[in-house]
């Protein structure tokens, strides 16, 4: 059984990050997607409300299954019996960031292999931060986000106000 990791923050998931999701679970039996810490960043959603937030978003997915870990991502893969990492690419910027952590994660595990995924033209601008800022300035959240994510980001807005 062919087993891959969808590693990320996830912070909250985008459209670019369900295509990966999607393009991955129709190369491999099963897909992992993973909501870790990053370091460097500061959360804004929490890890289950990631969790949830993807879970709804890739209903129907048969072979994909979310969960979030807090340990090391290496760690994470060898418990799942995989030796392969799934990461989605937009840009070179991305290209040298990962290039870097497939060698940390090499490093740790060297059977550990990371796969890219080429973001698809329409996505190669998307990410968590820019959709944070657009929930921040209430713009419509559907063009950045898969719907049952903008509907829950609509609910927990309301509860705010
Ligand atoms: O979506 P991101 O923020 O680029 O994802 C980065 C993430 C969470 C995959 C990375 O920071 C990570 O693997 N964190 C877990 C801790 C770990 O294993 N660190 C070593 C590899 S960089």
């Amino acid at each position: 059984m062919k087993i891959a990791i969808y590693p990320g923050s996830f912070d909250p998931i985008t459209l670019g990050h369900l295509d990966i999701i999607r393009r991955a679970a129709a190369c491999f039996d099963k897909v992992y997607v993973c909501v870790l810490s990053n370091g460097d960043k500061k959360p804004t959603f929490t890890h289950q409300e990631r969790v949830e937030l993807i879970r709804s978003s890739v209903e129907g997915l048969e072979n994909v299954e979310v969960e979030t870990y807090g340990g090391l991502l290496a760690d994470y893969a060898r418990e799942k019996g995989s030796c392969v990492l799934v990461k989605g690419l937009r840009n070179a910027t991305d290209f040298d960031m990962e290039y870097q952590m497939a060698a940390i994660n090499r490093g740790i595990w060297p059977e550990l292999e990371t796969i890219f995924f080429p973001a698809r033209l329409e996505y190669q601008h998307f990410s968590s931060t820019m959709v944070r800022d657009m929930i921040h300035y209430d713009q419509p959240m559907e063009r950045y986000v898969p719907a049952p994510v903008a509907e829950a980001l609509k609910q927990r807005k309301a509860r705010q106000i």
